[in-house]
């Protein structure tokens, strides 16, 4: 396991939480924060013992964004010989473990951008999405003006990049960014409740439904409809698929191997 100076990284029984915690700074994504991120993501998908994978922040902030002290004095080079998006937008994207973005608070810029990377965002009735990159003079840079489009669509999308301004929760509820409000006070209790229904499923079913969904943001109709029924076809050579079948037929709660 990774040394960690900016999150808490915890294994708790089959779900891994990573937790922002750069509480002063409202959980500002520094370059350090996000390597930490991709080496968490590292261990945890390493890990056989988590079947899924849950990032949050504190009540106040899930994250304000990227750092914005730390990217002030950098120049064009730095920022592209760094490569700040693709470490910051590929590791958690491209995770093959189900994860989940436990949003509380201000999901700004950055932050709303690491909460899209995940495969679904459960929110408090306290959360707030934007892209506010505008006002300081650039744009979203790990996924603000693609993934977010590909959420809520261009007129929303468009709104929030020119504006700048917040969604509340209801709104990114409606919008289809987020797939569940719950009340601030029980916001850990029912990510975790969804993360271990998820890792107590079999896990390459698991693994190929996300696999799935994703390929419908990348792909045409009919590309998408033949990854698809490949990987429903593959899941005929897992035991889990052969046994969860029996189990519904007998009456009884499937016991998965595969994960
Ligand atoms: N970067 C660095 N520091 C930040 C920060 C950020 N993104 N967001 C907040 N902070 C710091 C503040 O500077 C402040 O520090 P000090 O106490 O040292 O002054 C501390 O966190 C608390 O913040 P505020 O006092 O501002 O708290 P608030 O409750 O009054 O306001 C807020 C909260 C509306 C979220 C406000 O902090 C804010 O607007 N933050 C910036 C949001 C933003 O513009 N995010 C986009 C960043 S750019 C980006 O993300 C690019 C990309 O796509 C990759």
């Amino acid at each position: 396991m990774s040394v960690y100076e900016h999150i808490i990284v915890e294994g708790k029984g089959a779900v891994g939480v990573i937790t922002l915690n750069r509480p002063k700074m409202l959980n500002a994504l520094s370059f350090g924060v996000f390597r930490e991120i991709a080496a968490a993501v590292d261990d945890l998908e390493a890990d056989d013992a988590i079947g899924c994978i849950v990032i949050t922040g504190s009540e106040k902030a899930f994250a304000a964004g990227a750092d914005i002290k730390e990217m002030q004095p950098k120049s064009f080079i730095d920022m592209f010989s760094s490569d700040f998006t693709a470490i910051g937008g590929d590791r958690v994207a491209r995770c093959r473990k189900p994860t989940i973005a436990a949003v509380s608070g201000y999901a700004l810029g950055g932050g709303c951008e690491l909460a899209m990377m995940c495969d679904f965002i459960i929110c408090s009735d306290t959360a707030r999405f934007g892209q506010p990159e505008i006002t300081l003079g650039t744009i979203p840079g790990i996924g603000g003006t693609q993934r977010l489009t590909r959420a809520i669509g261009k007129a929303k999308a468009m709104d929030l990049c020119l504006t700048g301004r917040m969604m509340d929760a209801a709104e990114a509820e409606r919008a289809g960014l987020v797939s569940r409000i719950v009340p601030a006070d029980k916001l850990m209790d029912e990510v975790m409740a969804a993360a271990e229904k998820i890792a107590a499923m079999s896990r390459p079913a698991a693994a190929m439904a996300k696999e799935a969904v994703n390929r419908a943001f990348e792909t045409p109709l009919s590309e998408g409809m033949n990854v698809e029924r490949n990987l429903f076809h593959a899941t005929f050579a897992l035991e889990d698929r052969a046994e969860g079948m029996a189990a519904f037929i007998e009456k009884r709660k499937p016991v998965n191997k595969n994960r």
